[in-house]
């Protein structure tokens, strides 16, 4: 039961909950396991995902953000078309479906209205159905034809942290174990690559005084705040400007890089916080010019970027991790920034207003 769930130590459940992120992946890593060292997953999933011609990924808010990275892990390693809606659209509007359609459901609860009155539909035109959910009793999961656990443990804070990195550790381990059913030949160890995953994500919440003084720096008085990425880097930008406007109140807006020139610019002013990720090779030097643009027009810049693909004078670089994994690492930072801005500004961190854990209303 959520209310025998205790803080301990901690003074909000958001800071427990983004420091038990290394633990839920060891966990994850255990229970997709088996004594073979082989992914444990149920036959009629694996089938599923085989059979499929398409895969439509529904979700809303954090969740919708880990989808966005499932699509990428989906395609570049299982080679499945895949795509991401926003539930509350997809529910009146539903795009040309494939033939062989899977829906994939992402949900924390497991009891957001706004993905059940898709699924009541799905389920209506036969259509088969995955949950990935926190709560295997839920609704959606009881509802649905599949269910895959994501076995992060009770989150209770409003602010979804290890909720989306074990979410997208379940994607990435569904993605593997697709690509191997269809004989695709990777040179990728899921779980060899989430223990580092977990090392790096350890390492970072040991850090927190750095995120503490970041937060304090670039958010006390801050009306709004800006942050960029490209490829899956613009993915946790989106989920970083999420955080921090649930928690903080600060108007905080995600954009890909390239995008800036197209309008967003212009409300760079002096003193604007930036929060740009560079965790991406490819990458690496338009995010970089990137940031150049809006320093010249006096924004405050925070680089947050990879080891190994580090400049001088960056915020933080994180440790090494798989480039398609990044996302789980990469999105730390971002977490405890919101958090201790939020602290710092006196906000309500673990009940922000205006907002309830789960949705249950369209
Ligand atoms: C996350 O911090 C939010 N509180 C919210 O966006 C949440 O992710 C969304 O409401 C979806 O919830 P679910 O995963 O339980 O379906």
């Amino acid at each position: 039961d959520a209310s025998d769930i205790e803080k301990g130590t901690y003074p909000h459940f958001m800071l427990k909950e983004i420091d038990e992120q290394p633990f839920v992946m060891r966990n994850i890593i255990q229970e997709y396991q088996d004594e073979n060292d082989d992914i444990k997953l149920d036959e009629d999933i694996r089938k599923a995902m085989s059979e499929c011609d398409r895969v439509y990924i529904i979700a809303a808010g954090t969740s919708y953000h880990a989808g966005l990275i499932g699509k990428e892990f989906l395609e570049k390693i299982a080679e499945v078309p895949t795509e991401v809606h926003v539930a509350s659209e997809f529910s009146y509007n539903f795009p040309l479906l494939s033939e062989k359609p899977l829906f994939v459901f992402i949900s924390q609860s497991g009891e957001t209205a706004d993905l059940r009155s898709v699924l009541v539909e799905t389920n209506k035109l036969g259509h088969p159905a995955l949950t990935l959910t926190n709560v295997p009793g839920s609704t959606l999961s009881r509802e649905a034809t599949y269910t895959m656990h994501l076995h992060a443990g009770p989150e209770i804070a409003v602010a979804s942290t290890k909720a989306y990195t074990a979410q997208m550790a379940v994607l990435a381990i569904l993605a593997v174990d697709t690509a191997r059913a269809k004989g695709l030949t990777l040179d990728f160890d899921p779980m060899k690559e989430l223990g580092i995953v977990s090392s790096a994500m350890e390492s970072l919440c040991d850090q927190k005084e750095v995120f503490e003084q970041i937060a304090r720096d670039y958010l006390s008085t801050t009306r709004n705040c800006f942050f960029i990425g490209r490829g899956l880097d613009y993915f946790v930008g989106l989920e970083g400007a999420l955080k921090l406007k649930e928690i903080s109140y600060i108007q905080a807006e995600g954009f890909a890089g390239g995008e800036l020139k197209h309008g967003t610019i212009a409300l760079i002013e002096d003193g604007t916080p930036v929060i740009a990720l560079a965790t991406q090779e490819h990458v690496n030097s338009s995010i970089r010019s990137n940031v150049q643009e809006v320093v010249t027009r006096g924004a405050n810049d925070c680089i947050i970027s990879l080891e190994g693909l580090d400049r001088e004078g960056d915020a933080f670089v994180i440790p090494n991790v798989h480039s398609l994994l990044t996302p789980l690492v990469s999105v730390l930072p971002l977490q405890l920034i919101s958090y201790y801005a939020a602290l710092h500004r006196d906000c309500d961190v673990d009940k922000p207003r205006n907002l309830a854990k789960s949705v249950t209303v369209e």
